[in-house]
């Protein structure tokens, strides 16, 4: 049980309620208890101060020692009425009264030269306390002999005009009483603690109980819908109750469903695409290649055939090539070698590769530069691959005698357009043009060479560069590619 879920948190709440179960307790225990004690203490005062009043009557109306029995009577019933033992002591430590007091504190008293039991030397040799003072244990040790912890409370009294020769009177009046304790009663602190820890613990353990399923059944949920994922199935959701954490995690754990069902998806569209797209050509070259074995394609003809199965080659190689291209991109396997370099002069360097397609089919280009160098920090082979994907497209998709501008400008960033006034891109195909694969319904008909992934590599470069690039085409009007790249210093500029 310690192991799962309801266990830690149970094995938690217990542990919690005990120490806070006890610490209060023990708080509590000590509080009352000294709470007590200040009581008693308060009553031991009055005791005290009735004491006093009758000593002085005593000593004043009632004539003297004669009637020292009468007051030891009256010291008697008060300390009965008030549970404690009442002392008078002279100043010297000699006691002149007392009631009635456990025998094993008399024994522990001594007695001075003139024959009266007397305060314990510690005690005289105290400096006198004017008015109360206050005292818990064992008073010297004098009581602890009767194993109770005890509260002295002393008044000190000073009478004059004492007759019959008029002298003053004073001494301590000392009122003793037991502490009293909770400890041993039946509505003890700490045992009431037990009771009601215990009683609290079940509730805790019904509460774990009734919380901990409701927490755990998502999880379990997860832990389910996670094997059948392993093995292929991604039908599974869960449920999403409240809005905790749990709640949260599902929401994640959901969303990580839907990526990775996405990611399969994409995967076997992605096989399914390349084996086609190999198939064609594969197809187109074993019928050739069969026909001029069989001889049906004359030797006169061979030559001819021979390069269309050339140019299906060089296809099938390109493709392979940029499948590898862009796996490696998006694995993020390519180490960008980031160089500063001048972008026009890239530019210049994609428009002379092209120069034969561009003459061939009449098309105006226009570098639009608005300085004649503008340097950028990145990867020099990598950008050179984006300018002739985006410009090998313009030129592909542009009929003939159109025209393209290439346009570079520095504002934040640097800004690389390509814009054509080729047949454009429809709205609805606008969010695709940048997938693997994806070519627009139309081009499949004007272009038969490409396969759908220039755009693609583009992407994951220009991603891979932590910069943007983005399409603005109308239908029938033309298409703007638009990628962003970090601008530097030139290495001759200071
Ligand atoms: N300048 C453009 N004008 C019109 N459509 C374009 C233009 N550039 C791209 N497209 C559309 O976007 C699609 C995707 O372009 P992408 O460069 O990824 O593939 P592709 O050129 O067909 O093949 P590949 O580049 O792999 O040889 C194209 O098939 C085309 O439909
Ligand atoms: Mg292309």
């Amino acid at each position: 049980m310690g192991k799962s879920l309801f266990g830690k948190i149970l094995t938690i709440l217990v542990a919690v309620l005990t120490v806070s179960f006890s610490v209060t307790g023990v708080l509590l225990g000590v509080g009352l208890n000294r709470l007590s004690a200040d009581q008693k203490a308060e009553q031991l005062q009055m005791v005290a101060e009735k004491t006093e009043q009758a000593l002085e009557y005593f000593l004043k109306q009632l004539n003297g020692f004669s009637d020292s029995i009468l007051f030891t009577n009256y010291l008697e019933s008060v300390a009965e009425n008030s549970g404690s033992i009442i002392w008078v002591a002279r100043t010297d430590g000699s006691l002149l009264f007392y009631s009635s007091t456990p025998k094993s504190v008399i024994d522990s008293l001594e007695k001075n030269d003139e024959g009266w039991y007397s305060l314990p030397d510690e005690w005289q040799d105290e400096p006198l306390k004017r008015g109360y003072s206050r005292q818990s244990g064992d008073f010297y040790g004098l009581f602890r002999g009767t194993g109770e912890e005890w509260v002295t409370v002393s008044k000190y009294f000073s009478m004059p005009d004492v007759p019959p020769f008029g002298i003053t009177a004073e001494g301590i009046i000392l009122v003793h009483s037991k502490l009293p304790t909770m400890r041993n009663t039946k509505y003890s602190v700490p045992r009431i603690f037990l009771i009601s820890g215990g009683i609290g613990s079940l509730a805790a353990l019904l509460l774990v109980f009734v919380l901990t399923r409701r927490l755990v059944r998502p999880l379990a949920e997860m832990k389910q819908a996670a094997g059948r994922i392993a093995s292929g199935d991604f039908n599974k959701r869960i449920a999403i109750r409240g809005e905790d954490e749990i709640a949260e995690l599902s929401r994640s754990f959901n969303y990580m469903v839907d990526a990775l069902e996405n990611l399969e998806n994409t995967r076997r569209e992605f096989l399914s695409n390349i084996s086609h797209e190999l198939r064609t050509p594969m197809t187109t070259i074993k019928g050739f290649i069969d026909g001029i074995l069989d001889g049906v394609i004359t030797s006169e003809d061979q030559n001819a055939y021979l390069s269309l199965v050339r140019d299906e080659v060089k296809r099938m190689e390109k493709l392979v090539n940029d499948i590898m291209d862009l796996a490696r991109f998006q694995a993020g396997e390519t180490r960008l070698n980031i160089t500063v370099f001048d972008i026009n002069e890239n530019i210049r360097r994609c428009v002379i590769s092209l120069q034969h397609m561009i003459v061939n089919k009449n098309l105006e280009l226009m570098a639009d530069f608005e300085t004649e160098r503008l340097f950028v920090r990145a990867d020099t082979d990598a950008i050179q691959r984006v300018l002739l994907n985006l410009l090998h497209n313009a030129v592909k998709f542009t009929p003939e005698g159109g025209k393209i501008t290439v346009r570079t400008y520095a504002k934040n960033k640097v800004y690389v357009e390509v814009e054509d006034n080729g047949p454009g891109i429809p709205e609805e195909e606008l969010p695709h043009i940048f997938d693997r694969f994806y070519k627009a319904d139309k081009s499949r008909g004007l272009d038969k060479t490409g396969v759908g992934l220039g755009l693609a590599i583009a992407r994951n470069i220009i991603l891979s560069h932590n910069e943007t690039i983005r399409v603005e085409s109308q239908e029938g009007k033309g298409s703007r590619f638009i990628f962003t790249l970090p601008g530097a210093d030139g290495p001759d500029e200071y």
